[in-house]
C-alpha cells in the first residue's frame, strides 16, 4: 500500500453528509488515506461514493462505532491522526419511535471512540483530533425571534437531539478531563443530492415523483434554516484544518422558511422540470397529525465562523433546490433501490396508521 502523509477517519461516510464529505477529502487531499467507518443502516448507502471507491486513498470499513475491538484494531493498524465524527442515528420521528438506538449509536457510539481516541493518544495529543458533527437540535426551539449562537444552553426537546446533546457534553467532557483536543460544530438542517428519503425535501420530493400525498406537519408553520449540504461540507473541512482546538462552531444557510413555503417551492420547480400544468403538485399537500414535541423554530447565528474562519454558504435556494430536484430525477434507479421493503414498513407506521 501507498505511504501517506495522513490518516484521518471519517464516521458515517456512507450516509448522506458523510459521503458528501468523504468525497471532498478524497479528492482534495490525494496524499492522505480516507478511512469511512459505517455500519451500513437503512441511511447508508455505497452507491453514494461510488464515484470514488476506487482512489487508491480511500478505504472503506463496514463496522458499528460501538464495536471497540473494531475501532482498536483500526488504531493499531492505520496512524490515524484525526475523527470526522458523523455516524448517527439522524431521523427526528424514528427517535420519537425508538429512542434506544439512538442511545445506542449516538451516546455509546461517540463515548466508545472518544476512549479509543484518548487511549491510542494520550502520549502524544499533538496534531491530533476528535471532531464532532452535531446539530443546532441541541439548543432547543427558538420563538419567533432570537438565534443560536454558541453561548445559548443546550435544551434538547427530543430523544434524537437529546442523544446529540450528551454526545457533545462527553466530547466536551473528555476535553476537560483528558485534554482530548476537539472540535465541535453544530449545524442546521441540511439538504442536497444522496439525502435519505424520510426528511422533508427529498420525501416531499419522492411524493411529488410518485403522485402521493405530502405529507405537513401540523399547519406547516414550523421555521427550519436550511443549507446546502456541499457548503456543510466546505466547513468541516475549514473547521478540522483551521478551527482552534476546544472550540465550537455554528454552521447555518441564514435562509429560514417555514416548512409549507418550502413545499409550495418544491412543488412549484417540480412542476416546472417535469414540465406539468403549474399547480399540479401543491394539490398533492396533506395536513397531517403534528410531530410529537415539534420544535418551532431553529435559526443560527454563524458570524464566529464566517469572521473567525472566513466561511460563507455559497449556494443560492432556488440554485440549490432545483439541482437536487433534478438530482432525484435523474436517480431514480438509486432511489428504488433504498425505497425496500423496510422504507415502506416505515412510512406505513409514520403516516398511514396515525
Ligand atoms: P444519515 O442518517 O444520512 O447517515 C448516517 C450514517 O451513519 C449512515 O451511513 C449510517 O449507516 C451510519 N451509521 C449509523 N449508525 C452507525 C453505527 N452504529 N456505526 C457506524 N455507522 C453508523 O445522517 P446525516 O443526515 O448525513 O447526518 C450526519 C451527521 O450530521 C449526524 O451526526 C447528524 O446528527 C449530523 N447533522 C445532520 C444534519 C442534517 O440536516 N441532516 C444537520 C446537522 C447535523
Ligand atoms: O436542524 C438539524 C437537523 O435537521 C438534523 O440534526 C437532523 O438530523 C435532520 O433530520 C433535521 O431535523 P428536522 O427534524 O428539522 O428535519 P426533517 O426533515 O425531519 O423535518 C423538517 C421539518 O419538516 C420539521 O419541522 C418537520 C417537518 N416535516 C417533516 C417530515 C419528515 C413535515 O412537515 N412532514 C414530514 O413528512
Amino acid at each position: 500500500m501507498k505511504k501517506f502523509d495522513d490518516t484521518i477517519l471519517i464516521t458515517g461516510g456512507a450516509g448522506f453528509i458523510g459521503s458528501h464529505v468523504v468525497r471532498l477529502f478524497v479528492t482534495k487531499y490525494p496524499e492522505t488515506l480516507i478511512i469511512n467507518l459505517d455500519k451500513l443502516t437503512y441511511a447508508g448507502n455505497l452507491e453514494n461514493l461510488k464515484d470514488i471507491e476506487d482512489r487508491e486513498n480511500y478505504l472503506f470499513i463496514r463496522g458499528d462505532i460501538t464495536d471497540e475491538k473494531l475501532v482498536l484494531s483500526l488504531f493499531d493498524k492505520y496512524p490515524v491522526s484525526g475523527v470526522i465524527h458523523l455516524a448517527a442515528e439522524s431521523h427526528v420521528d424514528r427517535s420519537i419511535i425508538n429512542p434506544i438506538t439512538f442511545i445506542r449509536t449516538n451516546v455509546i457510539g461517540t463515548v466508545t471512540l472518544l476512549n479509543v481516541c484518548r487511549d491510542a493518544w494520550k502520549d502524544n495529543y499533538k496534531g491530533k483530533c476528535f471532531y464532532q458533527i452535531s446539530t443546532d437540535e441541541v439548543y432547543g426551539s427558538l420563538g419567533a425571534e432570537g438565534y443560536f449562537t454558541e453561548e445559548t444552553p443546550y435544551d434538547p426537546q427530543s430523544p434524537y437531539s437529546a442523544s446529540k446533546a450528551s454526545a457533545d457534553h462527553f466530547v466536551r467532557a473528555y476535553g476537560n478531563t483528558y485534554a482530548l483536543p476537539y472540535l465541535i460544530t453544530n449545524c442546521s438542517n441540511n439538504y442536497g443530492p444522496n439525502q435519505f428519503p424520510e426528511k422533508l425535501i427529498p420525501l416531499t420530493i419522492n411524493n411529488i415523483l410518485n403522485n402521493r400525498p405530502i405529507p405537513v406537519y401540523g399547519k406547516g408553520e414550523n421555521i427550519r434554516d436550511w443549507l446546502y449540504v456541499v457548503d456543510h461540507a466546505r466547513a468541516i473541512d475549514l473547521v478540522y484544518h483551521k478551527g482552534q482546538k476546544g472550540e465550537t462552531y455554528n454552521i447555518g444557510g441564514n435562509n429560514e422558511w417555514k416548512n409549507i413555503d418550502l413545499v409550495y417551492k418544491l412543488c412549484d420547480i417540480a412542476d416546472h422540470l417535469l414540465g406539468r400544468e403549474n399547480g399540479t403538485s401543491r394539490k398533492l399537500i396533506t395536513f397531517v397529525k403534528d410531530r410529537a414535541g415539534h420544535d418551532l423554530r431553529y435559526a443560527i447565528d454563524s458570524s464566529k465562523i464566517r469572521n473567525q474562519l472566513g466561511w460563507l454558504p455559497e449556494t443560492p435556494f432556488d440554485k440549490g433546490l432545483t439541482y437536487t430536484i433534478q438530482w432525484y430525477l435523474n436517480n431514480q434507479e438509486w432511489l428504488q433501490h433504498i425505497l425496500t421493503g423496510a422504507y415502506e414498513k416505515y412510512y406505513e407506521q409514520q403516516y398511514l396508521k396515525r
